[in-house]
């Protein structure tokens, strides 16, 4: 797939700081609907902070963010998750003491004819499934997190920001993860993924960004970030 033709999502320069420490040079980027769109870099590149920047949990210190033609760049991060943004932190956070059913009930929010529910959700992540009465506390990495993700599912985000997913995870449980992810797009799920396991990012990705230092180095479809060797070396030193 190539550029979308008319982004849901577009991030104009985005310039974030946490107090004094400046972190991202102008970030721009775009997502298109149905699309899986990749942002990869190393440690402390300025990925999560693009995502946190998105939802406003760290406002932007200038530029410019735009949601299906609405600027959202100072919105609060309640107002961005009900325009249909949904994030998926790095750190898990899902409740110790709630069962998988219960974790998932408590987040039911939008609700819509077509939505997910516990039920749907379950179909999705059959394991979470069998899971469903263990709390959330006494599972595996990777359960917890397909917990997460099918948490936030559960408020039907027209956009998945995905943050690391695939990170501490075994190589059989990102594999899992992966396919679990490629159901969600194949649904139509649009996706913002940040990562810095390439060959996960690549077998989802429909285009990638590449970041570095808070400045976007590259911007490409998958394909043609597979075949550059030169951006890998560079940017991701692979
Ligand atoms: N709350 C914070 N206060 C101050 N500096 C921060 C804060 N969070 C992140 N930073 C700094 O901002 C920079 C970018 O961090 P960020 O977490 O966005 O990177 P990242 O690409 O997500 O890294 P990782 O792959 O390790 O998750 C880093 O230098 C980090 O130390
Ligand atoms: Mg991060």
């Amino acid at each position: 797939m190539g550029a979308p033709s008319e982004p849901v999502l577009t991030v104009e320069e985005l310039r974030t700081a946490y107090g004094l420490s400046r972190v991202l040079f102008g970030v721009s980027l775009r997502i298109g609907a149905g699309e899986c769109v990749c942002l990869l870099g190393r440690n402390g590149v300025g990925k999560t902070t693009t995502m946190r920047s998105i939802m406003g949990l760290t406002p932007a210190a200038s530029g410019r963010i735009m949601w299906k033609g609405r600027n959202i760049t100072r919105e609060a991060p309640f107002r961005v998750a009900a325009l249909g943004i949904g994030f998926v932190p790095e750190d898990r956070r899902i409740f110790a003491d709630l069962t998988v059913w219960e974790n998932l009930d408590v987040a039911t929010r939008r609700a819509r004819a077509d939505g997910f529910t516990v039920e749907r959700v379950f179909e999705l992540f059959p394991k979470l499934h069998e899971l469903r009465d263990r709390q959330g506390g006494f599972l595996s990495g990777g359960e917890q997190q397909m917990l997460t993700i099918a948490r936030t599912l559960m408020g039907n985000p027209e956009l998945l920001l995905l943050d690391e997913p695939s990170e501490g995870l075994a190589p059989l449980v990102v594999e899992h993860l992966r396919q679990q992810i490629a159901r969600l797009k194949a649904g139509g799920q649009t996706i913002l993924l940040a990562e810095q396991n390439v060959e996960f990012s690549l077998s989802l990705a429909d285009r990638v960004y590449v970041l570095e230092k808070g400045h976007i180095r590259y911007e490409g479809t998958a394909r043609e970030f597979r075949e550059d060797e030169t951006i890998r070396q560079r940017y991701l030193a692979l």
